[in-house]
């Protein structure tokens, strides 16, 4: 059954399509859903964000309940042990900040990590607000039974630290698309065994596919639009192009020594300070 699915861009509505997978068939997860930005002012800075197929404006409550919805599917799907990266920024209406956090603590994963992207550029830059330049990534973790601490990061993966500063994509025909270094630092970090299958549920231009087909791993996208589907499809088909970009991020995940080994040579004497008030 789960052939039916894997190394498959899926053209449909993501929470009927999540309906569709077996349980614990998919080792990480990685997206960025609709936002709901409500986008009435811009600042003009940079284009506004317009979807084939949806308007991305839907009463606040109704688009949280929705997202708890899929993010507890997506809880389904996933292997104990397995995670999701969800990709998503704080916003500000009319007056009111709406956090990410007001609906990821009704869903059933456990939070792991808040991950601040330093995309370096504003979206919008009006003056109501400093301008605001990040957006979040939380790190969702399926629990082994009731052990929500999970594995140790590698060091060469820990060293990326929770804040990621690197400028969002603008090469890509769609108009929210990933920077594939991003979906590429999280397999790189959470993925060490082979035939490990990749989820995204809300594909859009199939740039996690394409990062997990160059790096070795099935893969499974979801989306609404037909032509962003067939674009990903173009895109993951094509994705030798694409190789260069991995390779770059590849190279980040190194290590000379580790902070264990140094201690373990001799080479790390920690210091004590001493205390200068009184
Ligand atoms: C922020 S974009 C994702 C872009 C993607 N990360 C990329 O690299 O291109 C969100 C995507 O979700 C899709 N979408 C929104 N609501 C959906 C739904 N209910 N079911 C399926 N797809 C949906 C949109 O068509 C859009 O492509």
């Amino acid at each position: 059954m789960l052939n039916d699915f894997k190394n498959k861009l899926l053209l449909g509505e993501t929470y009927k399509t999540l309906k569709k997978l077996p349980d614990s068939c998919v080792d990480l997860g990685i997206t960025s859903p609709p936002y709901n930005k409500q986008e009435k002012n811009n600042g003009g800075l940079v284009s506004k964000v317009i979807y084939d197929k949806f308007a991305d404006r839907v009463p606040e409550k109704e688009y949280q309940q929705g997202q708890v919805e899929v993010l507890n599917e997506i809880f389904r799907v996933t292997k104990e042990g397995g995670s999701f990266f969800y990709n998503h920024k704080v916003r500000w209406d009319n007056g009111e900040m709406i956090h990410p956090m007001d609906w990821l603590r009704h869903t059933k994963w456990s939070i792991k990590q808040e991950i601040v992207w330093d995309r370096t550029i504003a979206g919008n830059i009006r003056g109501w607000r400093f301008w605001q330049v990040e957006e979040r990534i939380y790190w969702l973790y399926k629990p082994i039974k009731n052990n929500k601490i999970g594995r140790e990061l590698e060091s060469k993966d820990a060293k990326m630290t929770s804040i990621w500063r690197n400028v969002p994509e603008n090469k890509n025909p769609h108009p929210a698309p990933f920077p594939i270094w991003m979906p590429a630092r999280i397999i790189l970090s959470m993925l060490k065994e082979k035939n490990s299958i990749v989820l995204d549920p809300y594909v859009g231009s199939g740039t996690t596919c394409v990062a997990a087909k160059i790096l070795g791993f099935d893969y499974i996208g979801i989306d609404m639009s037909e032509s962003y589907i067939n674009y990903a499809k173009g895109r993951v088909e094509n994705s030798y192009k694409e190789v260069d970009k991995i390779e770059k991020e590849k190279s980040l995940h190194q290590v000379k020594k580790t902070f264990k080994q140094r201690k373990l040579d001799g080479e790390y004497k920690p210091k004590t300070r001493k205390p200068t008030l009184k």
